[in-house]
């Protein structure tokens, strides 16, 4: 099964995607840093970010101040769902991210601001999977079914629920990311039920 779906959502000017990066720097001290070394039970720990940028994994600006007010100011062009204008994080990736389940989310869409990197989808036994979970020790329960490289400035929808690992070697990947988990029951229903939902976009 497909765990990743282009969008036709609109691609934002450079100047908007230097501010959205900005934004990120800004706020730093918000900045949360997704632990990827397991718990004792598997689960992955979210916990806050000590400002060390050069951390490798996975760090996500999920709340800061004023941040409807810089959504609903920033993208005044694009028709947006201003009601949703909270769900919009931004998230920075650094090397490589194990596989995992996400946290918090089932479904998103994603937008690619700067860098590059395959994205790797795996199938496990239904009987071994657990939500949110990291699967950094278990290779060998893992099965490859999908290798995406996603396109700069585009907007996918994404399967977080899945198992999935980021292979990022070189630059710093930044990001968009919308939570669409309240939405949809199922990653089948976000992808019958996205187009000309108006949901993010009134437009689209
Ligand atoms: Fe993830």
């Amino acid at each position: 099964m497909a765990n990743i779906f282009k969008l036709n959502w609109p691609t934002f000017t450079n100047e908007e995607h230097r501010a959205i990066i900005q934004c990120y720097y800004d706020n730093l001290n918000h900045v949360e840093y997704l632990n990827v070394i397991p718990n004792t039970d598997g689960s992955l720990t979210h916990e806050k970010l000590n400002l060390n940028t050069r951390l490798n994994g996975f760090h996500h600006l999920i709340n800061w101040p004023n941040q409807e007010r810089f959504w609903q100011n920033l993208l005044k062009n694009y028709n947006l769902n201003e009601e949703n204008a909270i769900l919009f994080t931004i998230q920075k990736m650094v090397h490589v991210i194990p596989p995992h389940s996400d946290i918090g989310r089932l479904w998103s869409a994603y937008y690619l601001l700067q860098g590059q990197a395959q994205t790797f989808f795996y199938d496990i036994d239904p009987a071994l999977f657990v939500r949110e979970k990291s699967y950094h020790d278990d290779w060998d329960k893992l099965v490859l079914s999908e290798k995406v490289t996603l396109d700069l400035h585009t907007w996918y929808l994404f399967n977080n629920k899945s198992i999935h690992a980021v292979i990022n070697p070189h630059a710093d990947r930044m990001s968009l990311s919308v939570n669409l988990s309240n939405f949809f029951n199922t990653f089948d229903e976000a992808i019958e039920n996205i187009y000309n939902s108006g949901l993010i976009f009134k437009d689209y």
